[in-house]
């Protein structure tokens, strides 16, 4: 089952008291492919990756990379080559967007704000000059301002840059991204475009959660249609599009389209 997939996602399930967030889901992404992961408000994309990074514990199912099952929690899934960004950015606003770089090259993984903010600012105190210097080559490379300005007075599309770089700085294996266009100028979207190149070219594999369907065409491989928490539609980007079920699911009576 396992044999061709980087990333195989066996039977997931995550219950909130009476809602079920993420019903039964599977699939397998090879190496070297982009998963578009869509769905409408509140389908369980977010969920779902939270569930895939170990930052959520689900109900049941499994997550192999590679054929090997992955220990529970954020920080065992980050060491084994998963990366991710957040829907709301999770930036220590006070530091430099180098300085919030520094965890995805040091192998730290990114909890809540609070708890992250307060892990940065100590791991911050002992840093390495060679360390900071890698962080500054990565923010670089993915057009995040080397100045020494608080992140927090940078706009969002700036802000879903440092993430990418933090995520990218880590090498990842697995690269997950949810909703990265949002609030994106162009140099945002080039930048997601060029890290998702990146991990591709490494022969590794991309997750990446978006509503804005003509990117998500142009960027995946393969589509999970994501409705009420289960698997909905799964296939090419384009079948994906023409499909009874995508139709129904963002233009149908139960949910309104984004
Ligand atoms: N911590 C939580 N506690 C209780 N319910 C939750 C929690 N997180 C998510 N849910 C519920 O789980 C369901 C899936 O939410 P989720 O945020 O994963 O959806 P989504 O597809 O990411 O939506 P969006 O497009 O708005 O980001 C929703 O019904 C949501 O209300
Ligand atoms: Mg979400």
């Amino acid at each position: 089952m396992a044999s061709t997939a980087l990333l195989s996602v066996t039977g997931l399930t995550k219950r909130y008291g009476g809602v079920t967030a993420v019903d039964e889901v599977s699939f397998d992404l090879p190496a070297g492919r982009v998963l578009g992961l869509v769905g409408p408000n509140g389908a369980g994309k977010t969920t779902l990756v939270d569930c895939i990074v170990g930052t959520q514990t689900p109900d049941s199912g499994t997550v192999h990379v590679d054929g090997r099952a992955l220990p529970d929690g954020p920080a065992a899934r980050a060491r084994a080559g998963l990366a991710r960004t957040f829907q709301h950015p999770q930036l220590a606003l006070e530091l430099t967007p180098v300085q919030n770089i520094v965890p995805g090259i040091v192998g730290r993984s990114i909890g809540s704000y609070g708890a992250s903010l307060r892990a940065l600012l100590r791991g911050l105190a002992g840093t390495p000059r060679t360390v900071l210097d890698r962080a500054a080559a990565v923010a670089a490379e993915y057009g995040v301002t080397t100045d020494r300005v608080p992140t927090g007075s940078l706009g969002l599309g700036s802000q879903r840059l440092v993430e990418i770089a933090r995520a990218m700085a880590a090498e990842p294996r697995v690269l997950l991204l949810d909703e990265p266009f949002a609030g994106s100028d162009t140099e945002g979207i080039a930048a997601i475009s060029h890290a998702v190149h990146q991990v591709r070219e490494a022969g590794h594999s991309v997750v990446l959660v978006d509503h804005n369907v003509d990117l998500i065409a142009e960027l995946a491989d393969s589509v999970v249609l994501l409705a009420d928490g289960a698997v909905a539609f799964t296939g090419s980007p384009q079948d994906c599009m023409r499909s009874t079920e995508m139709q129904s699911v963002y233009f149908g009576t139960t949910e309104e389209a984004r």
